[in-house]
């Protein structure tokens, strides 16, 4: 049996970093109402690098790390709601930018979820035996599509990507998982509407910026999100207790104390690093990963039960209980 294990991971973020009082003075809000509501302090924003200029980088940071070359390269997905432009894709341009020449690359679109069903099906690409190594990557310039005159969702997002490489190997790296859409909560957070615009059709409007119901969301992932959870766990008959880390998506910190409670797990096993960077919609579980092996606490020697959760947009929701 072939199964994909997680090999290497790194992410990267724009230089420029805003606070919370750089927002104060662009709009009616505080330092106070955004960290107390949310825990965010700060986030990273684009002056010029695009999405796939920043899923490039961290590309390249896999290929470096694992001395491996771009021609060695089965496939390139990149998961983003932010991409350069529909076609070509940003992981066709990514492929271009490190001279993958053997590797086919496309985009999934699933929001906060997007690096966790483009993780999902990558595993299968390699446990079919057919490739032997890609990479995923979730990347975001959110800033983009940010309605910055409206406070209740300008401060809250952020700019960043981050991935992994994955190589067949003979250890199943993937437990479990759960992949999850509910279409008919769609409305609850909407960006980038193409209307409709031909001779022969009505001029429907484009509505470029993000909108969101907070308290909606909010509560389906208190309670749709964490029972999904409870239900993977006890499918895989499983005690949280011996999960040793919970990679849950970073939208808000209040919302991951709720989490913890209700799962009945330490908040020690659940890091957060939505503080530097806000919410990084498809990039914030594999910037966090990345993270948490820089600063050893996860180690990539196969040891280790980690779960990542995300959630979003669609609305989708979506778990993978990992070795790692
Ligand atoms: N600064 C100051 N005041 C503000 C701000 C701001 N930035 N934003 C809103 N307010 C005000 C509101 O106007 C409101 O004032 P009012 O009571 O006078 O009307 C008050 O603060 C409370 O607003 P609420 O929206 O009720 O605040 P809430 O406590 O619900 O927190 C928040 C809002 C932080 C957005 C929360 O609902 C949340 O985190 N939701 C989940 C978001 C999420 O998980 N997103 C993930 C998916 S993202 C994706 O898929 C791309």
């Amino acid at each position: 049996m072939v199964f994909a294990k997680i090999s290497q991971v790194a992410h990267y973020a724009p230089e420029q970093v805003v606070s919370n009082d750089d927002l104060a003075k662009i709009m009616e809000t505080s330092d106070e109402w955004i960290r107390t509501r949310t825990g965010i302090l700060r986030r990273h924003i684009s002056k010029d690098e695009t999405t796939s200029d920043l899923a490039t980088e961290v590309a390249q940071k896999l290929l470096d790390q694992s001395k491996l070359s771009a021609e060695d390269l089965d496939f390139i997905i990149v998961a983003t709601i932010t991409p350069d432009s529909l076609m070509p894709s940003t992981a066709a341009r990514v492929q271009a930018n490190i001279g993958a020449s053997g590797a086919f690359a496309f985009d999934v679109t699933a929001a906060c979820s997007g690096f966790i069903f483009a993780l999902s099906a990558a595993d299968k690409y390699i446990s079919s035996g057919m490739y032997q190594r890609g990479i995923v990557i979730g990347s975001e310039t959110l800033s983009k599509v940010i309605d910055w005159s409206d406070r209740s969702t300008a401060v809250l997002f952020g700019d960043g990507a981050g991935g992994v490489l994955l190589e067949a190997s003979d250890q199943p790296a993937i437990l479990a998982e759960s992949l999850n859409t509910d279409g008919s909560r769609g409305h609850s957070l909407e960006s980038c509407y193409l209307g409709l615009s031909s001779p022969y059709s009505g001029q429907e409007m484009d509505r470029k910026y993000l909108t969101m119901d907070g308290r909606a969301v909010f509560d389906f992932a208190i309670r749709d999100v964490t029972k999904s959870i409870q239900k993977l766990i006890g499918d895989a008959s499983l005690e949280a207790d011996k999960i040793d880390y919970f990679l849950l998506h970073q939208a808000n910190d209040r919302m991951l104390d709720k989490m913890a409670k209700k799962l009945g797990v330490s908040r020690e096993k659940i890091p957060a690093n939505m503080m530097e960077y806000g919410n990084t919609s498809a990039a914030s579980i594999p910037i966090l990963l990345s993270e948490c092996v820089e600063n050893h606490c996860i180690k990539l020697d196969g040891s280790q039960k980690i779960l990542l959760t995300g959630f979003g947009g669609g609305l989708t929701w979506g778990t993978l209980l990992v070795t790692i």
